[in-house]
């Protein structure tokens, strides 16, 4: 990091100085039991039902950053949560989302992935309404004669941009969310990223054949690391000695990295956290801001079936590469993330494929797969309507 205070948050340092406790007791972060989560919160269509319309209908996904709205007549559409999406930068500066769906009689008002508009005009009979949503024209309009043009403006969903990334909730809802108390526990460390100004240096979108839920666990833990990804991502870190603080729902998952151990011998007031952990923070119920050293990636899981999901992900950059070293130093990480997301992928579309063979009533968590056990205990509570944003 450049130009960047060196002083450490107080959460930051409790997790540097449990790193060192638990390395030095030879043991690891953990809760006091395992749980047995039953298989059927994975093939149950109604719990599938469920978290789809509580999970993915309530809660705040982040589906761009700020630099995909960056001037006004800018747009973006998104297509997976089963509920068209419309996100506008209008010339009134303000960033609206809304249904994406005509109000005369239902069309898809635009096809494009993104683009750049001062009207939008529905491909069926060319309604058009501005950025801002209302409603400017009906071609032939006196066939539509007392029809009040002012209640016939797209439908909005509320939309947030938070640390430089674009949050939607993807229902229309009869109450003001307060995304900012929901995010409150991660806001700290998540200004400090500074994401509103980095630069977008790739996105990409798989569609992948298993449960969301197989993908979400894939980022709650890091046992697995020295195993699923032997040879790419578990040198890179301390084995298995991750800590994890539940903000229920959220968690912040700070995986050391093996030079954090130097840090005992180094004075308390010259600790540095970033260059010594990736940080995975889950942001509920399926969002995640994964902070490496020197570069970040967000990745959102989003279903599309009982048995298949979408993973979206952006990796930010603090600048455009400036030199031809720099490229390649960040093409080399991304090819590296690729190729362990891809690891993670084989493992949870394995677990899909055996399901349903018997061999479990249900999924075992070790009292050190803790992100396990929030993150279910999280879901488990927003079902309840315990969890509300
Ligand atoms: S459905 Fe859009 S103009 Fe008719
Ligand atoms: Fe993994």
């Amino acid at each position: 990091m450049t130009g960047r205070d060196m002083s450490i948050s107080a959460e930051e340092r409790y997790l540097i100085e449990e790193t060192l406790r638990i390395a030095e007791a030879r043991t690891t972060h953990m809760v006091p039991e395992v749980m047995d989560n039953p298989i059927a919160k994975y093939t149950d269509p109604k719990q599938y039902e469920a978290e789809v319309n509580t999970l993915f209908r309530n809660f705040p996904i982040i589906i761009g950053h700020v630099s995909d709205l960056a001037e006004p007549g800018d747009f973006i559409t998104h297509d997976h949560f089963g509920v068209p999406i419309l996100v506008t930068h209008a010339q009134d500066g303000n960033v609206r989302a809304f249904l994406n769906v005509c109000r005369h009689r239902g069309a898809k008002l635009t096809k494009e992935p993104c683009g750049k508009a001062r009207t939008i005009s529905c491909p069926y009979h060319a309604w058009t309404y501005s950025l801002d949503g209302k409603l400017r024209g009906i071609p032939q309009a006196f066939g539509f004669d007392g029809v009040d043009k002012s209640k016939r403006g797209l439908v909005e969903l509320p939309v947030f941009n938070r640390f430089g990334l674009i949050w939607v909730v993807p229902s229309v809802q009869d109450h003001t969310i307060d995304i900012d108390t929901w995010l409150q526990p991660m806001a700290e460390q998540m200004t400090g990223l500074d994401m509103s100004n980095q630069h977008v240096y790739r996105k990409w979108t798989l569609e992948k054949k298993m449960s969301w839920r197989f993908l979400l666990e894939a980022f709650q833990e890091s046992y697995h690391f020295c195993y699923a990804h032997r040879d790419t991502a578990c040198a890179g870190y301390l084995d298995n000695q991750s800590v994890q603080i539940n903000f229920d729902p959220h968690v912040r998952h700070a995986v050391p990295l093996p030079k954090v151990l130097d840090l005992r011998d180094q004075n308390p007031d010259t600790w540095d956290y970033r260059s010594n952990f990736m940080t995975q923070n889950y942001i509920f119920p399926a969002n995640f801001v994964q902070v490496m050293t020197d570069h970040i990636y967000i990745h959102t899981i989003i279903p599309t079936g009982i048995d298949t999901c979408v993973f979206q992900c952006m990796m930010l950059i603090n600048e455009v590469p400036q030199t031809e070293k720099a490229e390649r130093y960040f093409q080399k990480n991304y090819d590296l993330i690729r190729q362990v997301f891809e690891e993670d992928f084989e493992i949870g579309e394995g677990i899909q494929a055996g399901l349903h063979s018997g061999a479990n009533t249900g999924f075992i968590f070790g009292t050190y797969e803790c992100g396990l056990h929030f993150g279910q205990k999280a879901i488990d509570a927003a079902l309840a309507g315990k969890i509300r944003v």
